[in-house]
This record gives C-alpha cells, sequence and structure tokens, in this order.
C-alpha cells in the first residue's frame, strides 16, 4: 500500500498506459480520479473503473479534456472536493497525427500541441497551484509525473508535431523542477519506449514494429504495466532527492 490516503488524478486513463498507471495506483491503495474525454477504452476491454472496483480499490470517473483549462480545472476541483485534496498529478493523456513536417497541417498542429504540450501545461499548472495549499510531509506537497516519450529527444519519424510536443513536456519537467523545489512540489517524467497497449492502427503498422524492434535491445516490447510501476515509484514515498529526471522505460532504446 504504497499510495495509501494519497489523491492521483490519471489523465488519459481509460485506455493503454494511462489505464495501467490508474489500476496500479488503486492497487496500492491510492483514491484514483480517471479523467479522460471518454469513458471507453481505445483497445476495448473493461473500462477503468470496472476494473478498480472489482477488487475493491477506489476511483471515480472525471470527463476531461486536458486541453480545455475549465476541464482541467473543473477534475482538480472534484478530487479536492471528493478526497480532500491532490497528492499525485499524472499527465499521460496524449495524441499524434503521424503526418511529416510537409503533410502537417496547422490545425494539426495546434490539436496535437494544444493536448500534448498545453494539456500539460494546463495539468502542472492546475495542480500546482492546488499543492502549494497543501501541508508537507517530509518535505513533500505533492508530486507531479509527465509522460513523455524517446520520441522528443530522438525524432519521431513522420510525427513532428507529436514529437515537438514531447520535446517540450521534458523540458517543463525540468524547470516546474526547479521553479517549486524550494516549495516541495517534486516534478518528474516517463518516458515509454514502444508499449504494445492493444489498440490497433498506426501504432501497430508492421513497418512501426519492425522499426521498433530494431531499436529496442530488450527482447520483447513494452508493456503498459512496465510504465505504470516507474510511474508508481515516482509517485511514491520511496522516490527521494529526485525530481527533473526523465526515466526511460524503453527496453534500452535509448541506449541503443
Ligand atoms: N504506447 C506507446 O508506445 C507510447 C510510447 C511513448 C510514449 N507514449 C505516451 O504514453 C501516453 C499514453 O499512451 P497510450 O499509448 O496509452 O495512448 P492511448 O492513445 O492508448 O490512450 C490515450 C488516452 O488519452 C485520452 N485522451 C486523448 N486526448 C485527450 C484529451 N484532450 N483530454 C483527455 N484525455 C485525452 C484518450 O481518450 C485515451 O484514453 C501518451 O502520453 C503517449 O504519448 C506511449
Amino acid at each position: 500500500m504504497r499510495l495509501e490516503n494519497r489523491t492521483a488524478i490519471v489523465t488519459g486513463a481509460a485506455s493503454g498506459i494511462g489505464k495501467a498507471i490508474a489500476v496500479r495506483f488503486a492497487e496500492e491503495g491510492a483514491n484514483v480520479i480517471v479523467a479522460d474525454r471518454t469513458e471507453v477504452p481505445r483497445e476495448g476491454g473493461e473500462k477503468t473503473l470496472d476494473l478498480i472496483r472489482a477488487f475493491g480499490g477506489t476511483a471515480e470517473f472525471v470527463e476531461l479534456d486536458v486541453a480545455d483549462w475549465n476541464s482541467v480545472d473543473a477534475a482538480v476541483g472534484f478530487a479536492v472536493a471528493r478526497f480532500g485534496a491532490l497528492d499525485i498529478m499524472v499527465n499521460n493523456a496524449a495524441i499524434g497525427v503521424s503526418k511529416s513536417l510537409l503533410e502537417t497541417s496547422e490545425e494539426e498542429w495546434d490539436r496535437v500541441m494544444g493536448v500534448n504540450a498545453k494539456g500539460v501545461f494546463f495539468g502542472c499548472k492546475r495542480a500546482v497551484q492546488q499543492m502549494l495549499t497543501q501541508p508537507a510531509r517530509d518535505g513533500v506537497r505533492g508530486r507531479i509525473v509527465n509522460i513523455s516519450s524517446q520520441h522528443g529527444m530522438i525524432r519521431s519519424p513522420n510525427d513532428l508535431a507529436y514529437g515537438t510536443g514531447k520535446a517540450a513536456v521534458v523540458y517543463m519537467t525540468r524547470q516546474i523542477a526547479g521553479d517549486y523545489a524550494a516549495e516541495g512540489i517534486v516534478c518528474n517524467a516517463v518516458a515509454p519506449g514502444k508499449i504494445l497497449t492493444g489498440k490497433s492502427g498506426p501504432a501497430v503498422d508492421p513497418d512501426i514494429l519492425a522499426y521498433s524492434e530494431a531499436r529496442t535491445p530488450w527482447p520483447r516490447l513494452g508493456r503498459p504495466r512496465d510504465v505504470a510501476n516507474a510511474v508508481l515509484f515516482l509517485a511514491s514515498d520511496e522516490a527521494t532527492y529526485i525530481t527533473g529526471e526523465n526515466l526511460m522505460v524503453d527496453g534500452g532504446w535509448m541506449a541503443n
């Protein structure tokens, strides 16, 4: 029970990696706000809330668009009204367009950056506003974990907007960690490599899978729970004196 009496918001928690993080947090005793535009998992299967409640965990669903300030504000307000605090914010929701520089329209750029960069800015800003009102426990008022990607540190083939948004997430993580450390805010990122979530579409295009396998030294691709375990560590009291870090969970992709 590494997160007992802690309240966490996980954005994009209806599907894939966000769902695994929400479930992992609930297994460790957290009150989890499953925050997403929809409750329907992209990869199919049970809804996150049903899965958590089936093993006796505590969770609520909040409909949220991370690109809309009022929506983010309302989700944090709901967490505090329902559970009394916001201890952990996981900014996980993201989208892509699978387009190169020349193919990307202004509208596509704005849409992706609106979720992947502005959405994380809103999530961090609203979380820090709330966390600064809370008493510190062992010097910590709250913990933020942003989900970045190896794409953003190295090129994201054929997704300029996605990679640019992810680079922004890594930068924001460092700056927030530095600016608010003295006030007890811990801010880290986790960078997944290729994670098989079960969804279809471009994520499992045979060329993308072949590229990912060729880049990954570990003899399998990633699972959502690989990422969830790393996020859990950074969200827990076990992560001390660690802030501004971008932890790769990539089977060695970036070491290769
Ligand atoms: N799967 C991978 O291989 C991989 C690799 C590197 C990084 N990541 C990152 O991990 C995170 C999760 O990836 P995933 O593969 O599980 O994604 P996914 O597409 O399976 O799930 C994303 C979830 O976010 C939600 N979402 C999208 N836009 C939203 C918005 N505006 N407001 C609220 N919710 C919104 C979707 O409804 C969905 O439930 C993302 O940040 C992604 O960039 C994934």
